[in-house]
Parts: structure tokens; C-alpha cells; sequence
């Protein structure tokens, strides 16, 4: 179980990872190491703006409960010197490896970018060995976030990448003793023409497919699509000697709310693929806006998801363990058919609702503020919020492939993460809304016809 002890901090979230204080982004070096989980992540000790990069370090026995250690990189030394940006791990013969980019502004405020290695014979203390390798010429110095892999003998690095044409795109590096690495080319041979930089790739197997996960920037919206500042997606196919041949053109968003980027994914000690996300990519307008500064920190991770390859489609749900956040459980069909609204005891919940065949549309109001509906003829599922800059109504929507089943929806005071149909679609937020109530409320009944489970878990 969680312990859970109430700060005044308005806002907080219990049950996601969040630094103690300060700025965290991207999930790094996820691993499962001498029988422990460690989630490293980019940390601002020291404020709530994108300075200082360092690795912060938590360690977990169940993915659950959190202990933060001391920071494992620090940017001090001169290839790091502004900030130890996002990597991976990798262990070896017993070693924790770190790769991580160190990025450098030069005398004339220029970026420049290393890839570094960092190893560890405890998983606690990390010693710093610096660059591994140059660049090669082609790209500009947009060159980071190295995540490391091996199959069979070979260990594989992909890494973002800008080309001097200032399109995005994804370099692969080959070893074969992790330390000495060899320029291979870029992931694609038919590149699509896809942002100006892809952050934070990785590439990770799942039932004999390759799946090439990415964070473009620069995409321009599409009807529903890429509404968000950065998107997050990935591509089927297989990784063949150094390139990814896609089975197809389709980039498929990995998660249709408003804030989760830069993910990582890592295998765990029962062969689960496990991926963390971080939930607060947003415009620096809305970043400096949120209320939590005036607390001293800012952005969290998402919850832990397992995840799976399910008919051509990268299915999430939350780790087995996250259901250990459950304090008391009640199944509230019956009584819902009497009444119109309900008011939670804490913020932090958990509502498991499936519809049977014929799902009816429906317009649910969660602490009067963040909207969940559903449109039948339509398969479409939509989420709205209140910007807390603008305090305009936003929102992002996904058309089903099939009708709904299923929504299992985690709320915290200022979070929400939406899994749809047993996790085929999830939507992952922020709300920040001062009038905030805890209630859950409807705009009619007819949906509750078609429910055939209603269950809330208070966490
Ligand atoms: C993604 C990212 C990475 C970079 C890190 C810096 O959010 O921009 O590309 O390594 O954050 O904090």
C-alpha cells in the first residue's frame, strides 16, 4: 500500500512519481537491477524551469512506493556541463551502464552535444568515463537521448537526431562490447518528412514485431490529430541489421490526452514490457502558468503501463501492481440508477465502468472540471478541460476502432490518466481548476442502461 501523507501543496499528486521538489521531465534509464526497479528521470534540484538537468534516482521494490536516492549525474564536468540530458540503462556483467547526452553551450552560446557513459558497480554511485564517440558531419547539434538494446551479440543505440536540412530523424550506433560504437546510418531508408527533431527514440519487440517509438516535434495538427505542442507515437515493422523497415506509413499516437511525451520503455525480471511517460509537455506559456510553482515543483511521470501487441495495436494498462493503490472498493451500479451525481470522499479515485454491446452516448462531469463524453454513432470519445491560462475549454478526441467496452479512469487533484477499451486508446492530462468540487456528475441517464459493471476504488 501507499503511504500517503497530505502536504498543504494544492494540487499534489500521491500516486504518481513526482520529485520532492523542483522540475522532473522525461523518465530515463528505466531498469529492473539487482531485484529493484530504478527510474531515473531528468531533475531540476533546483528550480521549476528546464535548467540544471540532472538524473534524479528513485528506486521501488513494486513499482509502487518510491525512494528517492541522491541524483546519479550531475552536470559538472565539461561535456555536461549544461545539463546531463536523457538516456538510457543497460546492465553488464553485473554493472549498471548510464548513456546519456551531455549538453554543452560553447563560449559563443552555441549547443554542442556528446553521448556519454556512466557506470556503476552498485546501482547507487555512478562514475563518469565522458564521450564515447563524434558525430557524424551531416546533422546539426540536435543529438541526443541514446537508448541502448542488444539481440543476440549486438548492442544497438538509437539516438534523436536533426539533419543539417533541419528534418527530424533517428541515428543507429552498433557494439559489440557496449563500450566502442560504430555509426551505422539513420533509422529509415524512406525517411517521411516527419518534424524538424525526433526526441527520445527507442525500439522495443513485442510478439516478433519491432516497434519504433518516437517523439517528433513540429508536426502540424490533422483534424484530431497532433494537437499537442510535441506529439508521442510509434511505427510497426522490423529492425533489420541497423534500419527499421516500416510495415507501413502510419505513425500511431501512443496516447490521445493532452500531456505525455518523451516515453521509455524496459523490460522487467517477469519479461514485461513497462513504459513510464512524462506528463507535462506543454507550451512554456502554460509550463510558467502552472499552479504548482508557488509550491516549489512542477510535472510528474505517468503511472507504470504494461504493455502489449494486440492485433496490430499497442494495447496499455497500468502494472498489476498499481491495483495494491486500492483502499476500499465499491460496485455502485444499483445505486447510481437512483441518483445523479456523486461526490468523492478523497481526490484520488479509481472508476471502472463497462458497457455491454450497445454503449448509448453519454456526457460525464468529473470534479467540475474535466468532461469525458462519448459520441455512439460515432465511436468517439472526447476529453475537455479548462486551460488555466487561457481558461478557454479544450479538447482532444480519438475515433474508436470499435465501439467502447471499457474506460478505467485514475484521477488524482490535478491529473488524469483515461485507459479506453482495456487500454487500446489512453488519454493522460493535467487540470488545474480553482473551483474544483468532487463530484462526479451526468447530463442524462440513458447511458446507465447499457453499464453492466460500475466500480469506484478509492485510492
Ligand atoms: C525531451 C527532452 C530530451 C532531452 C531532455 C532534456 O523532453 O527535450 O530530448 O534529452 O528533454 O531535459
Amino acid at each position: 500500500m501507499l503511504e500517503k501523507e497530505r502536504t498543504d501543496d494544492t494540487y499534489t499528486v500521491y500516486y504518481h512519481l513526482r520529485a520532492p521538489h523542483g522540475l522532473i521531465n522525461d523518465p530515463n534509464g528505466l531498469i529492473y537491477y539487482r531485484n529493484q526497479y530504478h527510474v531515473f528521470f531528468q531533475w531540476n534540484p533546483e528550480g521549476t524551469t528546464h535548467e540544471n538537468k540532472t538524473w534524479g534516482h528513485a528506486v521501488s521494490d513494486d513499482l509502487i512506493n518510491w525512494d528517492f536516492l541522491e541524483p546519479a549525474l550531475e552536470p559538472t564536468d565539461w561535456f555536461d556541463k549544461n545539463g546531463c540530458y536523457s538516456g538510457s540503462a543497460f546492465e553488464k556483467d553485473g554493472k549498471l551502464y548510464l548513456f546519456y547526452t551531455g549538453n554543452v553551450r560553447n563560449a559563443d552560446g552555441d549547443r554542442e552535444s556528446y553521448q556519454c557513459l556512466a557506470v556503476s558497480e552498485d546501482g547507487v554511485r555512478f562514475e563518469k568515463k565522458g564521450p564515447l564517440f563524434e558525430h557524424p558531419k551531416m546533422y546539426t547539434a540536435h543529438l541526443r537521448d541514446p537508448k541502448i538494446w542488444k539481440e543476440g551479440e549486438t548492442y544497438w543505440m538509437v539516438l534523436g537526431a536533426q539533419r543539417e536540412d533541419l528534418k527530424g530523424t533517428a541515428l543507429v550506433y552498433r557494439s559489440t562490447d557496449i563500450l566502442n560504437w560504430t555509426f551505422e546510418g539513420e533509422i529509415m531508408d524512406a525517411l517521411p518528412d516527419f518534424g524538424y527533431m525526433w526526441e527520445c527514440p527507442d525500439v522495443l519487440k513485442l510478439e516478433n514485431k519491432d516497434i519504433f517509438v518516437f517523439s517528433p516535434q513540429g508536426l502540424e495538427p490533422e483534424g484530431v490529430l497532433y494537437q499537442n505542442i510535441f506529439q508521442t507515437g510509434y511505427m510497426l515493422g522490423h529492425f533489420q541489421e541497423g534500419v527499421f523497415l516500416p510495415d507501413n506509413d502510419e505513425f500511431i499516437e501512443m496516447d490521445r490526452g493532452f500531456e505525455f511525451y518523451a516515453p521509455q520503455s524496459f523490460t522487467d525480471n517477469q519479461n514485461r514490457t513497462i513504459v513510464f511517460g512524462w506528463m507535462g509537455t506543454m507550451p512554456p506559456e502554460e509550463e510558467a502558468a502552472v499552479p504548482t510553482i508557488k509550491d516549489g515543483w512542477i510535472h510528474h511521470l505517468s503511472l507504470p503501463r504494461e504493455i502489449k501487441l494486440i492485433s496490430n495495436k499497442l494495447v496499455q494498462q497500468p502494472v498489476e501492481e498499481v491495483k495494491m493503490l486500492r483502499l476500499k472498493s465499491s460496485e455502485i451500479l444499483e445505486y447510481i440508477s437512483q441518483i445523479d451525481k456523486i461526490r468523492f470522499n478523497t481526490p484520488e479515485q479509481e472508476i471502472e465502468c463497462v458497457w455491454t454491446e450497445e454503449p448509448a452516448s453519454f456526457a460525464w462531469t468529473l470534479r467540475d472540471e474535466v468532461a469525458v463524453s462519448y459520441e455512439a454513432a460515432e465511436n468517439k470519445l472526447t476529453v475537455e478541460r479548462t486551460n488555466w491560462l487561457t481558461s478557454k475549454r479544450e479538447t482532444r478526441s480519438v475515433y474508436l476502432d470499435e465501439p467502447l467496452t471499457s474506460l478505467r479512469l485514475f484521477l488524482e487533484d490535478s491529473a488524469m490518466e483515461l485507459y479506453v477499451n482495456a487500454g487500446r486508446e489512453v488519454f493522460s492530462l493535467r487540470y488545474f481548476n480553482e473551483q474544483r468540487t468532487d463530484f462526479w456528475e451526468w447530463q442524462n441517464d440513458d447511458w446507465k442502461e447499457y453499464v453492466s459493471q460500475l466500480t469506484v476504488h478509492e485510492l
